[in-house]
């Protein structure tokens, strides 16, 4: 070929400025996460993933790590004692193989969704102490295990600090004192030696007093040997508050301990009706988090508590507030999804 012919070839094949800023703005979260090398994360509604066609083909093609929202809680897996039922968390870790996607498993300990056999029992003395340490232990060892290799992470505790720093008054506390957090790390670590262990919780992107008390919390654990890998902050946000600015620093404060640091639950709820203006602050506060993870170097994981208005555990909980997800109920991206595929560091 004539070199002049040479040239007008590359010319026209070269993309054109507008067409190569295109091809930077991923299309879809799959492709987002995949730039950025991090995880983009759900919670999954299993009936929704059941029963809703549209609902399963937006998570599989948008997600790359699923947690199940309800399947793999206490009384989930064990609503009565020694009868276990997996059907629901199956369908979640199957389904994830299938499309590629890691899980994290939530969680193991906490003081919500415990079945009635359990706090009913130790309520009225017939479960005492050292029998509720085994039954820990047991629950730990068999769901653990059941999903050895399939289960990238584990949120081993949840939500254990409380809001003014001290450890939270649960069954678990009361019972066993504080000693059961090192037991459940080390009972997890037994039953899944590959799997990330973690502690799991909300407010942590602000609240001083648990941020402090969680930190020397792990800083603890770690010097005694507990295989701590982890820490998770919810991230439930509403745009009636202000957005909290020192998240970011407060997650470098984490992963400066040798942390894996993760977003776990993130919603951003409003006070209904939706305005425009709702959803453009919205979006900002999705985009925030997110370029604050990516600003992260141990943040490699951005999971949404739910992906649709239609399955959204924020109306059920907080009169007159709602439309917290990045898609609206008919699965229409909203402003705040725009702003996620546009996020950088
Ligand atoms: O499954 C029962 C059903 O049999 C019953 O008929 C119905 C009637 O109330 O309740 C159903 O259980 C509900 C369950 O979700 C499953 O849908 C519970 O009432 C309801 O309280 C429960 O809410 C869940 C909540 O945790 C419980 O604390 C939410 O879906 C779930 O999104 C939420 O998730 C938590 C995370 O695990 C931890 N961090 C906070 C986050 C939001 O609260």
């Amino acid at each position: 070929m004539k070199p002049l012919i040479v040239a007008l070839a590359l010319v026209l094949a070269a993309p054109a400025p507008a067409a190569q800023a295109a091809a930077r703005t991923p299309h879809d979260l799959r492709r987002l996460a995949h730039q950025n090398g991090i995880r983009i994360g759900t919670a999954v509604d299993v009936a929704a993933l059941r029963t809703e066609p549209d609902y399963r083909a937006a998570l599989n093609r948008e997600f790359t790590n699923v947690t199940a929202e309800n399947a793999m809680k206490w009384e989930s897996v064990e609503p009565q004692r020694g009868v276990h039922t997996w059907a629901d968390a199956d369908a979640v870790v199957d389904n994830a193989r299938r499309h590629g996607q890691q899980v994290r498993g939530h969680n193991l300990v906490w003081h919500n969704q415990l079945p009635a056999w359990l706090t009913e029992g130790v309520q009225n003395g017939t479960i005492g102490a050292a029998e509720l340490r085994r039954i820990l232990r047991d629950h730990i060892t068999t769901e653990v295990r059941r999903y050895k290799g399939r289960i990238r992470a584990w949120d081993v505790v949840n939500e254990v600090i409380d809001e003014d720093g001290t450890l939270r008054k649960s069954i678990w506390l009361t019972q066993l004192g504080p000693g059961y957090i090192a037991d459940a790390f080390r009972w997890a670590r037994q039953a899944d030696p590959r799997a990330k262990l973690y502690v799991n919780d909300y407010n942590l992107e602000w609240n001083s007093p648990k941020i402090e008390a969680t930190l020397a919390l792990i800083k603890d654990l770690r010097s005694q040997g507990v295989p701590v890998d982890g820490i998770g902050f919810q991230g439930h946000l509403g745009i009636q508050y202000d957005y909290p600015g020192d998240w970011a620093n407060v997650m470098r404060r984490f992963a400066d301990l040798g942390l894996e640091v993760a977003v776990t639950e993130m919603d951003v709820r409003m006070v209904l009706p939706v305005t425009p203006e709702k959803l453009a602050t919205q979006a900002a506060y999705y985009g925030r988090a997110l370029t604050g993870c990516l600003s992260v170097p141990a943040c490699k994981e951005f999971t949404v508590w739910g992906f649709t208005d239609r399955h959204s555990w924020v109306p059920g909980w907080f009169d007159g507030e709602g439309a917290a997800c990045l898609l609206d109920e008919s699965l229409t991206p909203k402003p705040a999804y725009t702003t996620l595929l546009t996020s950088t560091p």
